[in-house]
């Protein structure tokens, strides 16, 4: 299974850090080229040196993915200099939780322009890459994999609108799914429980001591979320993983 993304291109939202950086490590693994995505261009030149010094193609791509131009030029980027575009994950995310009643509003809007607008900008920018590729050797079929969480399948108190996001876009991939998956292009939704990664990094200090207590547990590494994006994107072209939840062993809710 090594080389099952030989002669392939992804293209991976938010690859600076945590399940994205992962990711791309893990596709260029399987012989994809990979351009990576993020707005830490630093981050992004180390992991595209690491990926070309293991024999990769890879290309850093700096964007802000709210900025509807900057999420386009990403992906027709990908497409002008890597050649093709046949694998998108739309990984970038941001979760800032806590109740609703005191929440600074700009956090809600800072998820909803990344977790849903930027997320719909990527995807349907790609979109006519993905089913060209999807008519093409060397396999015919194309994927777009966007990132959702445990918090897409269930709500809970202190997460209102991390869940509003996280359920949009379950809803748009399954709505999307229907729309293009006669055409060989499969989407796939991943819901991963915790992760250790940066992600809790931008929570307000008194909300992050407050879940800390509740994930005393032995949390998912970034490499195994990326492990089963891999999988996903590696079947046979009429095998379609549409979703996948994946919690630490631990976790309860
Ligand atoms: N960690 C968990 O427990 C967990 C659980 C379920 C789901 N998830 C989901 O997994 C995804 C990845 O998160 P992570 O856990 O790996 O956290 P992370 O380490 O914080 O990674 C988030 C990535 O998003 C990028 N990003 C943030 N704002 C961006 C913007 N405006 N434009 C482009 N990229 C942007 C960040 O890079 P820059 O700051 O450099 O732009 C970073 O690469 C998210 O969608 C998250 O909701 C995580």
């Amino acid at each position: 299974m090594a080389n099952a993304l030989e002669g392939t291109v992804a293209l991976v939202t938010g690859a600076s850090s945590g399940i994205g950086e992962a990711t791309a490590r893990g596709l260029a693994a399987h012989g994809a080229a990979v351009a990576v995505v993020a707005r830490r261009k630093d981050r992004l030149d180390a992991l595209v040196s690491e990926l070309e010094s293991d024999g990769g193609r890879a290309l850093a791509l700096e964007a802000d993915i709210t900025e509807r131009e900057q999420a386009v030029a990403a992906v027709e980027r990908t497409a002008e200099e890597l050649g093709r575009l046949d694998i998108l994950v739309n990984n970038a995310g941001v979760m800032l939780l806590g109740p609703a009643a005191d929440a600074p509003i700009e956090e809600w809007e800072r998820m909803v322009a990344l977790n849903v607008t930027g997320l719909l900008y990527a995807a349907h920018a790609a979109l006519p890459h993905l089913t060209r590729a999807a008519q093409d050797d060397p396999r015919r079929v194309a994927d777009l994999v966007n990132v959702s969480s445990v918090a897409g399948r269930r709500a809970t108190a202190g997460s209102g609108v991390y869940n509003a996001t996280k359920h949009a876009v379950n809803a748009f991939s399954e709505a999307l799914r229907q729309e293009v998956t006669t055409q060989h292009v499969r989407v796939a939704v991943i819901e991963p429980g915790a992760v250790v990664t940066e992600l809790t990094d931008h929570l307000r200090p008194e909300i992050r001591e407050q879940l800390r207590s509740g994930f005393d547990f032995e949390r998912l590494r970034a490499e195994e979320i990326a492990d089963a994006i891999a999988y996903v994107v590696t079947r046979a072209r009429h095998v379609a993983i549409n979703e996948l939840l994946i919690r630490p062993t631990e976790q309860v809710r």
